[in-house]
């Protein structure tokens, strides 16, 4: 059916020797295949940085992505696809015939795509409806985590004006305000002042901030710390953990403007020593997946802890059910190991700690947005330089909001490109990723300048 790229003969035999041996102690619920037909659901950075990867493996034969972007087209076949409705993605699923698809949004998962994927046995990597919601309910990863004792900040959570009254009284200033549902980064609200606090909490159980996801919020106590991204592959019983990376949230240099879906991120060996990792296993990762599979939910797929490293130590700040963007452009940049071999281990139930090899290179991701970005932007806008940027040693451009049209990029959303560079230090990939960023050039651009410099000023003390 599939085309066999030459370079996996030579090893194909033993693979599949390897496997027939291994199918006698761990039997696979899934028809197996060797050559794969991946489908990946999503169109942005993240997604092109995993249509990236998958297409490393020697084993994925072909690639849709549902929607894709304009970038994504020259990796992968695109098609379009209603992340917004399940049944549009059965029918595409019905269509395609994938191997195996890989979710990388949240909308989807909140929606019951793996439920439902599951359902028709067809093998899908991520969580069920139920699992996500530790990040589609921001009141059940709090009460989850209180149930579990997972270190996170004091919060409340209100569902009225008089509670966030009662609420704020045993709080002080500055508190952080919390829609409880997806907002698209829009939910969360740092307040330097109570009346602030009660002004954004009264807007958004109103429904004129987020809509039906307001119509909870947590109150949270304002932690103050380095944001680390902690993500895990798990199998419902099992985590693995990837390198970490650390996401750039506010729009503008020194960390300044509104929060938006990341502007940038960056990952090296530093970040996140052995005992650390270690203790984010133990405390944090682990309790999570036994606490859901105790309650009923096991959790299978990317679990990504949001964490605050603080004075008390390290704080939960939210939990998100799948790759994180930009972290994924950074992270994957470092894996040296298949990553269709990793999902296939959390689909089946045999994640270890040998999932996965690194590189002890550095890795950094500067967003480029489209002017206006997070608030109203506008589109349509001619991009050039991609090709040159990628000349620059050790770089690759991601497409997060790009439509192709007769051989030109243009712009299509808020954040634009993700600009990779990879190099054996921090300082060294900051300047790749930098020298590549100047050559790209759309009206209304704008990008930090500033991703990974505090990590670099540490350093260099
Ligand atoms: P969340 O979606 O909950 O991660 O919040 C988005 C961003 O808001 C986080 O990445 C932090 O930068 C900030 N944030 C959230 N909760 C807190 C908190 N309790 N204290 C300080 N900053 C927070
Ligand atoms: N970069 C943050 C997120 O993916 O939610």
């Amino acid at each position: 059916m599939h085309s066999i790229p030459s370079q996996v003969w030579a090893f194909r035999l033993s693979a599949l020797s390897a496997i027939r041996g291994l199918t006698l102690i761990s039997p696979n619920p899934y028809p197996y295949s060797f050559y794969m037909k991946v489908l990946v659901i999503g169109g942005g950075g993240r997604e092109h940085a995993l249509v990236w990867k998958l297409r490393q493996s020697p084993r994925v034969t072909e690639i849709v992505c549902a929607p894709g972007n304009g970038g994504i087209s020259a990796d992968a076949t695109c098609v379009s696809v209603d992340q917004k409705k399940l049944d549009s993605m059965v029918e595409l699923a019905e269509k395609v015939h994938p191997d195996i698809t890989v979710v990388g949004p949240e909308l989807p998962l909140q929606l019951g795509v793996v439920d439902e994927f599951n359902r028709r046995g067809w093998p899908v990597f991520g969580p069920t409806r139920a699992a996500a919601q530790l990040e589609t309910s921001k009141s059940f990863a709090k009460e989850f985590m209180q149930r579990h004792r997972i270190p996170t900040a004091h919060y409340a959570i209100c569902t009225s004006q008089a509670d966030v009254k009662a609420a704020l009284s045993r709080f002080s200033a500055p508190v952080v305000v919390k829609a409880d549902g997806l907002a698209a980064g829009k939910g969360v609200v740092m307040c330097k002042a109570k009346d602030e606090a009660m002004t954004a909490a009264v807007e958004m159980l109103s429904g004129k901030m987020v809509g039906e996801a307001g119509a909870r919020v947590v109150i949270e106590e304002c932690l103050q710390g380095d944001e680390i991204s902690f993500l895990v592959l798990s199998d419902g019983e099992r985590v693995a953990a990837l390198v970490a990376a650390q996401d750039h949230k506010r729009v503008d240099d020194g960390d300044t403007g509104p929060n938006t879906g990341g502007m940038g991120a960056y990952s090296f060996p530093a970040l996140l020593d052995e005992q650390m990792t270690q203790w984010l296993l133990h405390h944090v990762a682990q309790p999570v997946v036994d606490g859901m599979k105790a309650e009923g939910a096991e959790y299978k797929g990317i679990l990504y802890c949001g964490l605050m490293m603080t004075a008390r130590g390290p704080m939960v700040l939210e939990f998100n059910c799948r790759f994180g963007d930009p972290e994924t452009q950074p992270i994957l940049m470092r894996m040296d190991s298949d990553l269709l071999e990793a999902i296939e281990a959390s689909i089946e139930g045999r994640v270890s700690d040998g999932d996965f090899r690194w590189s002890s290179d550095a890795t950094v991701c500067v967003v480029m947005a489209s002017g206006g970005y997070p608030g109203t932007i506008a589109v349509g806008k001619q991009i050039t330089g991609i090709d040159d940027a990628q000349k620059v040693s050790g770089v690759k451009v991601f497409h997060a909001g790009t439509s192709a049209r007769d051989g030109s990029y243009y712009t299509s959303g808020g954040r634009v490109l993700g600009v990779t560079a990879r190099a054996p230090d921090l300082k060294s990939a900051v300047d790749r990723a930098y020298e590549a960023t100047a050559k790209i050039r759309f009206d209304g651009v704008h990008y930090r300048t500033d991703i990974a410099a505090r990590a670099l000023n540490t350093i260099k003390k």
